[in-house]
C-alpha cells in the first residue's frame, strides 16, 4: 500500500499493438508501468493487423492491470482515478482499453479520464525533466504519426504540422520490409545500419529545404524500394543484395529520415522563438536520431529532452498526464467514445 505517499492511478493503454497499464502517483513517478506487446503475431505481416491487434488486446487487458497494480503493491480500492488512452489509435483496439477503464471507473465510483495518447508520448519528455518544461516544441515520432507541436502548456497542445502520408516509424517498418529485416523495423533498421555507409546512396529528404511544416516520407520509401528492386521500366541491372549493401541501404535511408527530422524541429524552434525541444515516440529510440538531434541543440542552444527509453514505444505510464488533466477537471462521462483519427488542431 502505497496511499500515504500521494494518490495513485491506474493508466491504461491500447490504441495498437501494446496492451500496457501503469499505477502513477500525483507527482508523476511511475510505480509500475506493465507492456505486453503484440509484435510476435504482426511479424509475419511485416506491420500491424487491426483486427489481430484488437482481437488480441481482450485476453491481455486484465492480466497487465493485475500485474500493474501487484508491482505497485497497490489494490483496487487505492486508486483515485483511472485514465485511458482514447485518441489517437485504432478503433477496436482504443475500444477495448476504454471498456475495461470505464468499467473499474463506474465499480470504483473514480473520476475517468481521458488522454490523448500523442500528448502522453510529449509529456513523458515533461516526467523525465522532473520540472515545467513549457513552452516547448514538441516532435512525437511513431509508427502512426509525425507529428509536430506548440506546447504552450501540459493542457495546450497545438498541432502545427505532420505528415502528409507515411508516419516516421511506418517508413523505417516497409523498409525494412523491402531489406527482408525483420519487424519492427526501427530497432532492425538502426542495427543493419551500424556497419552501413550512410552516404552510400542519395534518398530523397522531402520538404527539407521548404518552410512548410509537414513531412511526407512516402517518396523516400519508394526511392528504397527501386533502389533495392530495380526502377520500373528500367533495364538496368539491379545489384544483388548483400549483407553490406543492405547495411548501406539502411543507414543511408535512416540519414534521410533523421536530417528531414532534425531539419524540421529545427525550423519550427526558429519559427516559434522556443527554446525547449521534447521528442517522443517510438522513433524517438532511434540513437542517430537523438545523437544528431543533441548536436543541433547544442549548435542553436536550445534545451532538448527525448523521452526516456521506456517510455518512447507505447506504454501506459506517460499518461502521467493524466493527473495534470484531473486537476484541470478534464473528467469523462461514462458515455466516453474513443476517437480515431487524429485532430487537426488542438489549442
Ligand atoms: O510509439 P510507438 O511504440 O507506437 C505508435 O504509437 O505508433 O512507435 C512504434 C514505431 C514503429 O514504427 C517502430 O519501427 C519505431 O517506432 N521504432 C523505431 C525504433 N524503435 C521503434 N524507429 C527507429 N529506430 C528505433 N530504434
Ligand atoms: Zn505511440
Amino acid at each position: 500500500m502505497v496511499c500515504e505517499d500521494g494518490r495513485v492511478l491506474l493508466a491504461i493503454e491500447s490504441s495498437c499493438d501494446e496492451t500496457a497499464a501503469a499505477v502513477i502517483r500525483d507527482d508523476f513517478t511511475v510505480l509500475s508501468s506493465i507492456v505486453s506487446s503484440q509484435a510476435d503475431l504482426h511479424k509475419r505481416f511485416g506491420g500491424v493487423v487491426p483486427e489481430i491487434a484488437s482481437r488480441a488486446h481482450v485476453p491481455r487487458i486484465l492480466p497487465v492491470i493485475d500485474e500493474a497494480l501487484k508491482k505497485a503493491d497497490v489494490e483496487l480500492a487505492d486508486l483515485s482515478a483511472i485514465a485511458v488512452a482514447t485518441e489517437p489509435g485504432l478503433v477496436g483496439s482504443l475500444l477495448v482499453g476504454l471498456t475495461a477503464a470505464k468499467s473499474l471507473a463506474l465499480a470504483l465510483d473514480v473520476p475517468l479520464i481521458p488522454v490523448n495518447h500523442i500528448e502522453a508520448h510529449l509529456f513523458a519528455c515533461r516526467m523525465a525533466a522532473g520540472k515545467d518544461i513549457f513552452p516547448a516544441v514538441g516532435l512525437v515520432v511513431s509508427g502512426g504519426h509525425s507529428n509536430l507541436y506548440f506546447c504552450k502548456s501540459a493542457l495546450k497542445f497545438e498541432l502545427i504540422g505532420s505528415t502528409i502520408d507515411d508516419a516516421a516509424g511506418e517508413a523505417f517498418d516497409k523498409v525494412a520490409n523491402i531489406l527482408k529485416l525483420p519487424y519492427p523495423g526501427g530497432p532492425s533498421i538502426e542495427s543493419a545500419a551500424r556497419d552501413g555507409d550512410p552516404k552510400a546512396f542519395a534518398f530523397p529528404r522531402t520538404f527539407l529545404r521548404d518552410d512548410r511544416l509537414e513531412f511526407s516520407f512516402s517518396g523516400l520509401k519508394t526511392s528504397v524500394l527501386y533502389k533495392v528492386q530495380g526502377t520500373p521500366g528500367s533495364h538496368k541491372p539491379v545489384p544483388a543484395m548483400t549483407d553490406q549493401r543492405r547495411a548501406d541501404v539502411a543507414a543511408s535511408f535512416q540519414e534521410a529520415v533523421v536530417d528531414v527530422l532534425v531539419g524540421k524541429a529545427r525550423q519550427t524552434l526558429q519559427k516559434y522563438a522556443v527554446q525547449t525541444l521534447c521528442v517522443g515516440g517510438g522513433v524517438a529510440a532511434n540513437s542517430r536520431l537523438r545523437v544528431r538531434l543533441e548536436e543541433m541543440a547544442e549548435e542553436i542552444q536550445v534545451e532538448l529532452i527525448v523521452a526516456p527509453m521506456e517510455f518512447c514505444t507505447d506504454n501506459a505510464g506517460m499518461a502521467a498526464i493524466a493527473w495534470e488533466l484531473l486537476r484541470a477537471g478534464r473528467v469523462a462521462e461514462l458515455d466516453l467514445d474513443v476517437t480515431p483519427g487524429l485532430v487537426r488542431k488542438r489549442k
